[in-house]
């Protein structure tokens, strides 16, 4: 379908379902997918909207599987659909269910005092061993709180799948690095001996975003300080902790675009997240601000969504083609731990 034939079905089709269908469209999505979202913003201000519209019975979600599929658990009433069923997050799959109890059982027979805490970027089976574990979700713009929550539950957490947004987090905790370990899913029993997670506080998953990292870097940022003194930067808390000590500050894809709002004109920024959303804001504050990407890094399965299937998607809604279904008993104990991170967020 060509693009001008796709915009004038979605159009159409939005007219004719008007308050029953609400398209959700994450920050990273395109400009032009983005024209036809009724709601923008990043996973936090997503999922929260997802479980608080009441008009609509279908939701159509263009961002990738993990948020989709966290809004059918949110929104259990709807039917949910994302306009391309392959469009995944690698984050997510570096955390796979069978590993993830095998390292739990593990650690559970050294320390019982523990909180399972995931990364909303991870599959439903993951949220819902945390929410069968008396665990809890976080996202990027929650994660602080939700540690806190964790620590006053137990002794220690054991965070997935992100090892650099949990070491980013434990480090504004003032948590030291020698109580920080790793498990590698890759190595017998994680690498670790028994001392070292009897020891640790915060034990993290070894998982990571290609493209929070190693996209951006400490010298990319001291680079563009050379090249332009004053330079504000600011990365989101996927990228690694040097990159983000190196930084002025970090935070949610909401944040960072909170973040330039609030600069002055004449003010240079240099953001360190998917290029899609450096674009927008760029283009938004040219030419009352120089705004630049850290390095240019694009999510490919972001990307995996377009105009020409969403138009699809909306002449497809009475099949289940592009429909994200959710096991009723997965549903249920990862709606448990979604529903203990929005509980502190009111
Ligand atoms: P936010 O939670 O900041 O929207 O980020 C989601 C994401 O996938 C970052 O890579
Ligand atoms: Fe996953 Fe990274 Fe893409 Fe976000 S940017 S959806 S974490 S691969």
């Amino acid at each position: 379908m060509k693009d001008s034939a796709a915009r004038a079905t979605i159009t159409r089709i939005k007219q004719e379902m008007g308050d029953r269908l609400v398209i959700l469209g994450h920050h990273y999505q395109s400009d032009e997918v983005l024209e036809f979202a009724d709601y923008v913003g990043d996973s936090l201000e997503l999922a929260k909207k997802a479980a608080t519209i009441d008009k609509a019975d279908t939701l159509v979600f263009c961002g990738v599987y993990f948020m989709a599929e966290t809004a059918a658990v949110l929104a259990p009433d709807k039917s949910v659909y994302i306009p391309d069923l392959h469009a995944g997050c690698p984050l997510a799959d570096m955390a796979k269910e069978d590993d993830v109890a095998r390292a739990w059982e593990r650690i559970r027979s050294i320390s019982s005092s523990i909180t399972p805490v995931t990364y909303v970027n991870s599959s439903v089976e993951i949220k819902a061993f945390c929410g069968r574990n008396n665990g809890i979700v976080c996202t990027s713009g929650n994660a602080g709180k939700v540690f806190a929550w964790a620590f006053e539950q137990a002794q220690k957490v054991f965070f997935m799948p992100d090892r650099n947004l949990g070491r980013n987090t434990a480090h504004g905790m003032h948590i030291p690095d020698h109580e920080i370990v790793e498990w590698n899913p890759e190595k017998p029993q994680g690498g670790l001996a028994d001392d070292e997670i009897e020891n640790a506080r915060v034990i993290l998953w070894k998982g990571w975003c290609p493209v929070h990292w190693p996209g951006f870097t400490r010298e990319n940022v001291q680079d563009l300080r050379r090249h332009y003194p004053g330079i504000k930067v600011i990365v989101h808390p996927e990228s690694d902790p040097d990159t983000v000590q190196a930084s002025d500050v970090s935070g949610s894809t909401a944040k960072i675009i909170e973040y330039v709002q609030g600069l002055k004109h004449g003010d240079k920024v240099a953001i360190g997240t998917e290029y899609n959303l450096v674009a927008r804001v760029a283009k938004r504050y040219l030419p009352l601000m120089e705004v630049m990407p850290l390095s240019r890094q694009l999510c490919d399965d972001m990307a995996k969504i377009t105009l020409d299937k969403l138009a699809l998607t909306l002449t497809s809604l009475e099949g289940d083609t592009f429909r994200v279904v959710v096991e009723e008993d997965i549903a249920r104990d990862a709606f448990k731990a979604l529903t203990n991170m929005l509980g502190i967020q009111r």
